[in-house]
């Protein structure tokens, strides 16, 4: 290492890669466990690319081992799981399952045995199918739900994990599963029962950070992973600057891909204004206490970062950010999305200035024409050069001071990318779903050197 680089990222920074249940165990009716939202829209015509599903996805419920050891051999210092409610308490309450409380027994010493420290998310979506029944997140009564759970989770693995976030992406499952109906548990709600869906899960999260503190076998590291929508301001000017932090944080419509919405509860104990605004006709089924139970300490934020966009001074009315359109042929990914490495500069810095949290980039990744070539290996150059870009910013925003202490790469291997099915490869790993081979894919082998030299070697 040369003398001043170990001040580009901080000792200890989590270089990670992450995945979810859904997307990579598989095993869906196996040991007891219950049904997800995510099994029951699996079975609807139409709602998933080809028809396909997450009964048995990566098999990683069996082949665990295989892919810890894989973990160890890219050198990963942090792994991102998430738990199935589920498959941990078939029912979502009540009746706990020991054969899936086992699995995750087995996985985390697994883990920790290889060097690989276990950050876990307790919700990456797959919602008891036993609550939907109940009325789901409508029900005021999943806020205790969502906290028994928690507390079964914590008790049980809390002697070995220390880093853990209650929601991935609030933003996803509430507004793609309840509003635009692509992600399970597949609704069209009115906008009445969204904001309810929202305020019930904002409530879960704060309970949820209640019951771990309350649960813990050791002080437990807690954050959440909201998705987070950059705004890049058009140039270093102050007030380039300035507009784009507006923007990042204002709530200008009705559609749900915002920030504060879903962040300034959780952070800052309060719904923004422009977003009440918003919403000035539809009613919040607040009562009194729920602000504050929102509002839990936490000790880091997450972030999942894809992309961004920039704006540029509006020319005619205040209320909305003309946001630039990209030029055609500007890259992306398959998934359609642009890249944008800036994000990852702009992104932790707005958040960590505004809510005063050390940052975790949770996700940040790309979908590629992935596939094995003759020689056996897996040539992925535009991930190599995807994620250099991209680190090369974060490192930027560490330089100038913004406290970011890990990053997680979506994902570790190629996975059930939910509606999209198996056609979308983000992982470092390569699968064959026929064969269940793993390959590493060439940018494996780069992440490993870039961890190896604490991101001096990008
Ligand atoms: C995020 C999800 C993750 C994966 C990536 C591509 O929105 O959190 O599960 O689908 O996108």
């Amino acid at each position: 290492m040369r003398p001043q680089d170990d001040k580009l990222f901080p000792a200890g920074f989590a270089w990670g890669a992450a995945t979810a249940a859904y997307q990579i165990e598989g095993a869906a009716r196996e040991d007891g466990k219950g049904e997800s939202v995510w099994d029951m829209l699996c079975r609807k015509p139409g709602a998933i690319f080809q028809g396909q599903n997450g009964d048995v996805a990566c098999d990683h419920y069996h082949r665990w081992a295989e892919d810890v050891a894989l973990m160890q051999k890219i050198g990963l210092k942090a792994y991102r799981l998430s738990i199935s409610w589920p498959r941990v308490l078939p029912e979502g309450t009540g009746r706990g399952n020991a054969k899936g409380l086992e699995f995750y027994d087995r996985l985390i010493d697994g883990l920790l045995a290889a060097g690989v420290s276990p950050w876990v998310t307790l919700f990456h979506w797959d919602y008891p199918y036993e609550l939907f029944c109940r009325g789901g997140w409508l029900n005021r009564d999943s806020i205790d739900w969502f906290a028994e759970y928690i507390s079964l989770v914590v008790e049980r693995l809390s002697d070995r994990v220390s880093n853990w976030m209650t929601f991935n992406e609030p933003q996803m499952f509430l507004a793609l599963g309840h509003v635009a109906g692509v992600h399970a548990p597949g609704m069209k709600y009115s906008d009445a029962e969204m904001l309810r869906v929202c305020h019930h899960a904002f409530c879960a999260h704060g309970k949820g950070v209640q019951a771990m503190r309350a649960a813990a076998r050791q002080p437990l590291r807690i954050g959440f992973a909201p998705a987070a929508f950059v705004k890049i301001p058009q140039n270093g000017n102050p007030d380039s600057v300035g507009l784009a932090r507006e923007a990042m944080f204002a709530v200008t419509n009705r559609g749900h891909f915002n920030n504060a919405w879903y962040m300034d509860p959780v952070l800052l104990g309060r719904y923004p204004e422009d977003g009440l605004e918003q919403f000035h006709d539809v009613p919040l089924p607040i009562q009194a206490g729920d602000m504050e139970l929102m509002h839990q300490p936490l000790d880091w934020l997450g972030a999942n970062i894809y992309g961004g966009v920039t704006v540029f001074p509006r020319a005619g009315n205040a209320g909305d950010y003309p946001e630039k359109v990209e030029l055609p042929g500007h890259p992306m990914t398959m998934m359609g999305w642009h890249t944008v490495p800036e994000s990852l500069y702009w992104g932790p810095r707005f958040l960590a200035e505004r809510y005063k949290l050390p940052v975790v980039i949770t996700e940040n990744g790309m979908s590629g024409h992935d596939w094995l070539s003759a020689d056996g290996a897996v040539h992925d150059p535009y991930r190599i050069e995807f994620t250099r870009q991209y680190l090369a910013a974060l490192k930027r925003a560490v330089e100038d001071g913004v406290d970011v202490r890990g990053y997680f790469h979506w994902s570790l291997m190629d996975n059930f990318e939910w509606a999209e099915g198996y056609k979308q490869r983000f992982g470092f790993i390569h699968v064959d779903y026929a064969t269940q081979k793993r390959t590493l894919k060439d940018s494996a082998y780069w992440y490993a050197n870039v961890i190896k030299s604490n991101g001096v070697d990008l």
